[in-house]
């Protein structure tokens, strides 16, 4: 049987939740086009559409926020571990670990009913925010904002993180930036949530599974490797003899290149156009304008295009995100998606159980005594 290494190719399961179509350069949500979605519907209606197959009206959305608005309180034992956690502790880390935390406070563990699960779903997509952005305040030894119920998800998550509430703009850029990052297809992190919970763990073990695996840098980490490439580069006149040299030793340019999407992947100009925005706002176009010649470059030599970590970084930036949040920022967007996964998973679930082609010693061997050997 042929290998089809990293999987690339495979169709594992069937999910009604996205489809990444890589030789159209398109993404559907439930049937929506992304680019219908995009500045149209905020990221709570996309949570409700992923979970409910359906975009909520007004009511099932105010329903839908309320919810995970009242699950924002944080454990005690999990705000004490957010505290005690060494201050230079990678945020992944702290995210990952907080979040399995959590599975440790759920009194009903046992409980795997699908109304259990679907409230787990809730909580954890609440909360993941909270964790980021208390861990980030703890690690500068800054006071933890309490948690407020009049703000949406991401103007919530920029509250917490600066200790006071964000201008509308920013609050509305990341929004739509969790829109573009809430679900796609079954990318690294969701297939590691689906086969996580399709051996019946429990929903925390899926999620941390998904962090764990987001945070590599040919997933997720990829956004925060494009501001620490740009910084690298320093300024435009370098850009060039750069990306010469990084293709001459062969490595790779972070945010460049999909594996499914062999076109444009649509995420990519909705972030462009934001990190314009925002870059002239700032009066500073620096890193834009390194990004664009990166892209156009990348484009000509290789023919790989930008990806949507590639604009997101300058996004996050320019909205004075630190850049180890990048990744964490990603993940919170992501959590709704990889929960609805998993809830679709236990709907019809089969144990993930892949073949290897062993390549091994030829079987025969005799054990040498092991003085012997
Ligand atoms: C996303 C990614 C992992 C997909 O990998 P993949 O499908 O396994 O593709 P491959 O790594 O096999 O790459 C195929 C070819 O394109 C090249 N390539 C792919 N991405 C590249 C990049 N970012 N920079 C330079 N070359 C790249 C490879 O070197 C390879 O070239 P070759 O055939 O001459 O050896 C890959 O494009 C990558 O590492 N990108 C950078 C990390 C990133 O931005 N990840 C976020 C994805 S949303």
């Amino acid at each position: 049987m042929p290998v089809a290494r990293g999987l690339e190719g495979i169709v594992a399961n069937s999910s009604r939740l996205s489809e990444v179509i890589g030789d159209k350069g398109q993404l559907i949500y439930a049937g929506y086009d992304i680019n219908e979605l995009a500045g149209k519907v905020s990221y709570e209606e996309v949570v409700y559409l992923l979970w409910n197959n359906k975009l909520p009206n007004r009511r099932e959305l105010e329903d839908c926020r309320d919810t995970l608005r009242s699950q924002r309180q944080l454990p005690q034992g999990v705000l004490d571990f957010l505290k005690s956690a060494p201050k230079n502790a990678g945020p992944m880390d702290v995210i990952r670990t907080a979040v399995s935390m959590l599975g440790l406070y759920d009194e009903n563990l046992d409980d795997s009913s699908p109304e259990r699960n679907k409230d787990r779903a809730r909580s954890i997509t609440a909360k993941i925010g909270v964790i980021a952005a208390y861990f980030h305040r703890a690690r500068q030894g800054k006071e933890l904002p309490p948690v407020r119920e009049d703000l949406g998800e991401a103007a919530h998550f920029l509250y917490l993180m600066n200790g006071e509430a964000p201008a509308q703009e920013a609050a509305d850029t990341l929004d739509v930036a969790f829109v573009l990052h809430a679900d796609h297809g079954t990318n690294a992190s969701t297939f590691s949530a689906r086969v996580t919970i399709a051996t019946l763990s429990d929903i925390y073990s899926a999620i941390t599974s998904a962090i764990g695996t987001l945070k590599g840098p040919l997933h997720g980490g990829a956004n925060e490797g494009v501001i620490q490439m740009l910084e690298e580069i320093g300024s435009e006149d370098k850009v060039d003899a750069y990306i010469e040299d990084a293709l001459a030793q062969k490595k790779k340019i972070m945010g460049i290149g999909h594996r499914v999407y062999k076109t444009l992947d649509p995420r990519a100009p909705h972030l462009q156009k934001m990190a314009m925005k925002l870059s002239a706002q700032l009066g500073d176009p620096k890193w834009i304008n390194m990004s664009e010649r990166i892209a156009k470059l990348m484009k000509e030599k290789k023919n790989l295009n930008a990806n949507v970590d590639f604009y997101s970084a300058t996004v996050y930036y320019s909205l004075g995100i630190p850049t180890d949040l990048f990744t964490p920022v990603f993940a919170i967007a992501r959590c709704s998606g990889w929960c609805a996964h998993v809830l679709e998973q236990l709907e019809d679930n089969r144990l993930y159980r892949p073949l290897s082609e062993y390549v091994g010693e030829p079987v025969g061997k005799k054990v040498v005594p092991l003085d012997e050997r």
